[in-house]
């Protein structure tokens, strides 16, 4: 996929604080350390974008990518990660505070992607996430992340597995370290976004 431009346009702890862009947005949703920020830096084909770590609730604020295409343009729209250890009840708070924050009141947003790591099973929080989504009319896809970290037979059963867990949404197996999906992916949120 041709990116003529990717740049961080604002960050902001408090979704009222983000600009209005007219474009349509993107979110990235999931745990934290699903790999939001590297699949970011992956669709834009650009290392060092968004920061990344293997340290979880290394993303705090709401960053927001604005990504020129030919003929296109949308914002891609990184948001903290859940579920980390070792994080107070206040921080949880603050989590959905931001979260559910700018996905209720951001009138721009088009369609999300919650990513789940291919390892892990799903837990309430991206059964919840998905509901939640649905019942504001969100359009979502479940991005399956980290596909390299598996020898090929176990990826096929974890994709069935995941597949199953999360009917009747669908998949898309990726990884930002091969690039594997990340095309297939690329016209999955054309769909999403532009019809
Ligand atoms: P928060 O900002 O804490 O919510 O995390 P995040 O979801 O943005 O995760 P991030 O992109 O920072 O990645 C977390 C860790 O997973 C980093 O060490 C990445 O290098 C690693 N990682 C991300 N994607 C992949 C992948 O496709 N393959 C492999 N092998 N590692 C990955
Ligand atoms: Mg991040």
């Amino acid at each position: 996929m041709k990116i003529l431009s990717a740049e961080l346009v604002a960050s902001a702890a408090d979704p009222g604080q983000l600009p209005a862009s007219g474009l349509p947005e993107l979110a990235l949703l999931g745990r934290s350390n699903v790999g939001k920020s590297s699949l970011l830096n992956r669709l834009v084909g650009r290392r060092k974008l968004a920061f990344t770590s293997a340290t979880p609730g290394k993303t705090r604020l709401i960053h927001c990518y604005r990504v020129v295409r030919p003929g296109r343009e949308l914002l891609l729209v990184d948001l903290p990660g859940y579920g980390w250890a070792r994080v107070s009840k206040a921080e949880r708070g603050r989590w959905k505070a931001l979260v559910e924050g700018y996905l209720e009141k951001r009138a721009a947003l088009g369609a999300a992607l919650l990513l789940q790591d291919l390892r892990r099973d799903v837990s309430e929080d991206e059964t919840l996430l998905l509901d939640w989504l649905s019942e504001r009319d969100v359009p979502a896809l479940v991005v399956l992340t980290k596909t390299d970290k598996l020898k090929a037979m176990r990826r096929a059963a974890r994709i069935e597995a995941l597949s199953k867990q999360l009917d009747p949404a669908s998949v898309l197996p990726t990884s930002a370290r091969t690039g594997e999906g990340i095309d297939p992916l690329w016209r999955a949120i054309d769909r999403l976004l532009f019809g």
